[in-house]
């Protein structure tokens, strides 16, 4: 067969893929190596697929696996999380981040029941038109609940293209991800569509990895531009580094009966819809803040250890202040305020570092006295 030989090696300088595609490799590498047991593989649920690739978007896996077994034990299917007030999905949601999430999910839940009587659309233009649900997590969730034939670009794929083709730029940039998108659409194979999609997501996950990628386990490793030209340590550029603003916080935790006070956050805005201490900008205004918000008086008990979070756009330095209510109106009762124990405080919609702050008031403290 040395002909066919040649043509295969004339084919193959060509298009980098000819004899066998992209797609084919991808696939043969999915059925072998894969994932195949993840919670909402084998399913053709509408419902559970859609709610892993939210909670998957910006989230690894492991991370997920907990929080998905916990939603759907309390929201097994649309019509329960549709007739769910919104601060239980929020509370289901508390500590996975990035909580624009869960109120997406729950504003498309009942857009879902008045829109479309309740049922999943199966259109890729329904779906899409979804608050919360992108380009890719549409194509996601139509090849895997619907067996349709669409693309998905995640940043992890984003990755693996980048690479393979050895795509420069960052691929946030619109000009790149267009470019990245073309790449995503023509690669899509006829057949096996599932298997492709799910492929790609685990070569990203698991093989072509930000730092050290395991080439050697890559299907697309003969044909991959970055590995050929050594430059996979710098392929997907990075995002270029605009220095994060530092921000800080002090969150007053106001102590009475074994109770803390805790506000909603209004609803646009960073945790939104969850619930969280009072905050203030600096330490020396509490007293005085709290006598006009709450018409409480108080005494200073120090503070616990500063915190810090990471957010997309700025950095958080957070100093928690203790303070022991010694007199309090009414106001301190109003709508959007809770008094509760730290322990059943815990299990509602706070964020991460409110959960932190909670574990402390629950356990034993390292309480730092003011010099
Ligand atoms: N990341 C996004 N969607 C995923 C899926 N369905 N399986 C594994 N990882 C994913």
């Amino acid at each position: 067969q040395a002909q066919g030989e040649v043509e295969e090696a004339v084919l193959t300088k060509v298009s980098g893929f000819a004899m066998k595609s992209f797609a084919e490799r991808v696939i043969e590498w999915q059925q072998a190596f894969g994932r195949h047991d993840l919670p909402w593989q084998r399913t053709r649920d509408p419902y559970r697929i859609w709610l892993s690739e939210i909670m998957l978007q910006q989230t690894q896996v492991s991370a997920v696996i907990p929080y998905y077994g916990r939603f759907l034990a309390r929201f097994p299917d649309l019509d329960s999380l549709a007739a769910a007030p919104e601060d239980d999905v929020l509370a289901l949601w508390s500590g996975l981040g990035y909580y624009a999430r869960a109120r997406n999910l729950h504003s498309a839940a009942r857009a879902i029941v008045e829109r479309h009587a309740g049922v999943f659309p199966s259109a890729f233009d329904e779906i899409v038109a979804l608050p919360g649900i992108g380009r890719s997590t549409a194509g996601a969730i139509a090849v895997f609940a619907f067996g349709a034939r669409h693309p998905i670009l995640d940043g992890n794929v984003k990755r693996v293209f980048a690479r393979v083709f050895g795509i420069a730029g960052f691929p946030g940039e619109k000009k790149i991800e267009t470019a990245l998108w073309m790449r995503a659409e023509t690669l899509l194979p006829s057949q096996n569509v599932d298997a492709y999609t799910q492929g790609l997501m685990d070569l990203g996950a698991a093989v072509c990895i930000r730092a050290r990628p395991r080439c050697e386990e890559c299907p697309l490793h003969d044909e991959c531009v970055a590995r050929r030209e050594k430059r996979v340590a710098v392929l997907p550029a990075p995002r270029p580094k605009k220095a994060l603003p530092e921000k800080s916080t002090v969150m007053l935790i106001l102590q009475r009966n074994r109770e803390v006070l805790l506000e909603k956050r209004p609803a646009p805005g960073i945790w939104g819809g969850l619930w969280s201490f009072p905050e203030i900008a600096a330490l020396g205004d509490a007293a005085c803040a709290l006598r006009t918000r709450f018409g409480a008086e108080v005494m200073s008990e120090g503070a616990l250890p500063d915190m810090r979070h990471g957010f997309t756009h700025y950095a958080l330095t957070i100093t928690p202040a203790l303070l022991r209510v010694t007199q309090l109106e009414r106001r301190a009762h109003s709508p959007g305020h809770v008094w509760l124990t730290p322990a059943d405080a815990i299990n509602a919609a706070v964020p991460a570092p409110v959960r932190a702050i909670l574990r402390q008031l629950n356990g034993p403290r390292v309480i730092r006295r003011p010099a």
